[in-house]
């Protein structure tokens, strides 16, 4: 499949998406604290999209049961937000959610900390952030796909943190996955070249320690396996000829 190039005008209703994404967030990250569920912060994200009139793009999603993912600790992506789980002081929580404004859709994910957490989880989060931040700087026109991959990679691995192979970033747009998909490791200088009109999901997953990770019984919660905690952030971004835009903002 080829990468789909949107118009200025297609763009501008992504970054409405985005920018109704992000009140969503807001009112999830406002509910974070120790003893919270996650469903608690579900509640939220349902309140917030209801009250917005947009919709939702996890949920129903390959029959993903919610609005949000929520990835406590060594819960690396596609948590499901449960009751039984409560947030401890010390925790992390990565929040990923999508919505669908005017049939674009845009995805966000930000990883919260949960009261004060241990100095290796804080600069997980703060090196995992600055990671994606890198990439979103290769997202220029003329450059290549894997530039960005790579300025993930790069910034993670000199931390010595595993980088996740098995899920990747992606393209977006009228569906919440397109081509390309974009991998958080590979060779600068290599993959297709990059063009005005092309947005793309970068979301780097990063573990304090092993890449590895698998997949629980639910079909969904992936976590690493040597228990590491992990870290996630998302952001949609839009590649035009003034530089890289992120929409999700
Ligand atoms: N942000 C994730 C992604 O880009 C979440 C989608 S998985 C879902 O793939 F099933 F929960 F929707
Ligand atoms: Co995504």
């Amino acid at each position: 499949m080829a990468i789909l190039i949107k118009t200025d005008a297609q763009i501008a209703k992504m970054r409405t998406s985005g920018v109704t994404l992000r009140k969503v967030h807001d009112a999830v990250k406002a509910v974070v604290r120790p003893g919270a569920t996650t469903m608690d912060l579900e509640r939220a994200a349902v309140a917030t999209v209801k009250e917005l009139g947009v919709k939702a793009a996890f949920l129903g999603y390959h029959g993903y049961p919610a609005v949000l993912c929520t990835s406590v600790n060594h819960e690396v992506i596609h948590g499901i937000p449960s009751e039984n789980h409560v947030l401890r002081e010390g925790d992390v929580v990565s929040v990923d959610c999508g919505v669908i404004v005017d049939g674009y859709y845009s995805d966000c994910a930000v990883t919260h900390a949960v009261g004060k957490i241990s100095a290796k989880a804080e600069k997980l989060l703060r090196v995992t952030e600055a990671s994606l931040y890198a990439a979103i700087e290769k997202a220029v026109v003329g450059g290549r796909l894997f530039d960005i991959s790579n300025a993930v990679q790069t910034v993670c691995e000199a931390e010595g943190y595993g980088v996740v192979r098995e899920f990747v970033g992606h393209g977006i747009g009228k569906s919440m996955h397109e081509d390309p998909q974009v991998p958080n490791y590979g060779d600068a200088g290599k993959g297709p070249r990059l063009k005005a009109g092309m947005v793309l999901a970068i979301e780097p997953m990063i573990n304090l320690g092993s890449a590895e990770v698998k997949v629980l019984e639910d079909g969904w919660t992936a976590i690493t396996v040597d228990g590491s905690v992990s870290a996630h952030f998302e952001h949609t971004v839009a590649i035009t000829k003034a530089g890289p835009v992120i929409l999700t903002l």
